[in-house]
């Protein structure tokens, strides 16, 4: 199949959704939108997915089939097109529900050639894809393009970071490879892998390093490298993390924006010297940009948190494969007990 012809859809209309979307409708592609009815409706009104910053487009939308160059918004699953890859972009703590819906009308009996992946930072995401739709369906998969949704409706891409794409079979596969062309096609950076074990870990080390660390200081992250007990911190958590991996056979690899086998190579010390070299000027300059992790935007604006998909699961992990997490678990608590969607006092 030309990478032309591959049919990528999406499930959550939010910062990322939109995002992937929009572009691969920019490129020319016909792309399904599974999106709350809230939302949907938002888009429908407006009449286009528009993105600036990093990507600056705007793409057509429609509340009937796809079409070259105009996304499909739909609410109902059953309007998700047969054969396709389907990227899962609701949040973690959204996301067993999100499956829930989507399996219990799509891919169809006949439907040989659909498969699922899940941009959600963590692990969990792919064994709950693979409980629900098998594992041979299920595509790993990793970004670090940055995305938020404005007020206005529009998405600011915040940064054109790298997506990963890999069987989890570490093969070579066709599918991934024409999703790769499409994505970049489409004006995201994308690589196909073989590792991506390696790379979901990978983030997932710097996620777990990072959002406790960020969260609890209030700090931002192109700051954060001036207070060394928050580097610290950080790397506490990270090495654990990388212990959960390494107990199961994973190794660390190094990408831009989490390198994290080289951080692992050096000592609390060093990687302290590393990041304040690396910090923005102490005194924010006014009209700059901050730069904040994704778990500290939803803090400050008072939404859920993804604790559980992250700090929750990588402690279990620990747990069942008998890897010490005490650090891990003191931030999973703490977190728990400031997170706005927490359930009960
Ligand atoms: N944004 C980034 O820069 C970034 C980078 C890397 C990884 N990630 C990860 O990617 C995930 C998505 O992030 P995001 O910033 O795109 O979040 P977001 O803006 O909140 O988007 C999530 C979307 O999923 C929708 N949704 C939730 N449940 C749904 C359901 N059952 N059916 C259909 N749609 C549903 C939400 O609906 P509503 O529109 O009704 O809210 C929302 O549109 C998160 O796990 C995040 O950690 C984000």
């Amino acid at each position: 199949m030309p990478p032309s012809d591959v049919r990528l859809a999406i499930v959550g209309a939010g910062a990322l959704g939109q995002a992937f979307a929009g572009a691969l409708a920019a490129a020319g592609g016909a792309v399904t939108v599974l999106a709350t009815p809230r939302t949907a409706a938002q888009l429908l009104g407006a009449g286009a997915i528009r993105l600036h910053g990093a990507v600056e487009l705007s793409a057509p939308v429609t509340d009937r089939a796809a079409e070259p160059g105009v996304v499909a918004l739909t609410t109902d699953p059953a309007g998700l097109p047969a054969g396709a890859g389907l990227i899962f972009t609701p949040k973690g703590h959204n996301l067993p529900e999100a499956i829930a819906q989507v399996r219990s009308a799509w891919p169809g009996a006949a439907d040989d050639t659909a498969w699922v992946c899940g941009i959600q930072n963590g692990i969990v995401k792919d064994d709950l894809l693979a409980k629900a739709f098998g594992p041979e369906r299920v595509v790993g998969a990793v970004t670090i393009l940055g995305g938020q949704r404005e007020p206005d409706g529009r998405v600011a891409v915040t940064s054109r970071g790298a997506t990963f794409l890999g069987e989890f079979s570490e093969q070579p596969s066709a599918r991934v490879d024409a999703a790769v062309a499409a994505l970049v096609a489409a004006g995201i950076p994308t690589q196909a892998v073989t590792n991506i074990r390696t790379v979901l870990w990978s983030k997932m080390c710097n996620a777990a390093g990072l959002f406790a660390v960020t969260c609890l200081s209030r700090v931002t992250s192109n700051r954060f490298g001036h207070y060394g007990e928050l580097v610290r911190a950080y790397m506490g958590l990270v090495r654990e993390t990388a212990a959960v991996a390494a107990a199961q056979g994973i190794p660390m690899g190094d990408y831009p924006g989490f390198p994290i086998k080289s951080y692992l190579a050096r000592s609390d010390d060093e990687m302290v010297a590393y990041f304040a070299e690396r910090a923005a000027p102490f005194t924010p300059t006014p009209g700059a940009p901050e730069s904040r992790t994704s778990m500290l935007q939803d803090l400050l604006a008072g939404r859920p948190l993804e604790v559980d998909a992250i700090y929750g699961d990588v402690v279990e992990r620990g747990e069942r494969v008998g890897v010490p997490v005490p650090r891990l678990t003191l931030a999973r608590d703490l977190v728990r007990a400031i997170d706005p969607g927490r359930r009960s006092p």
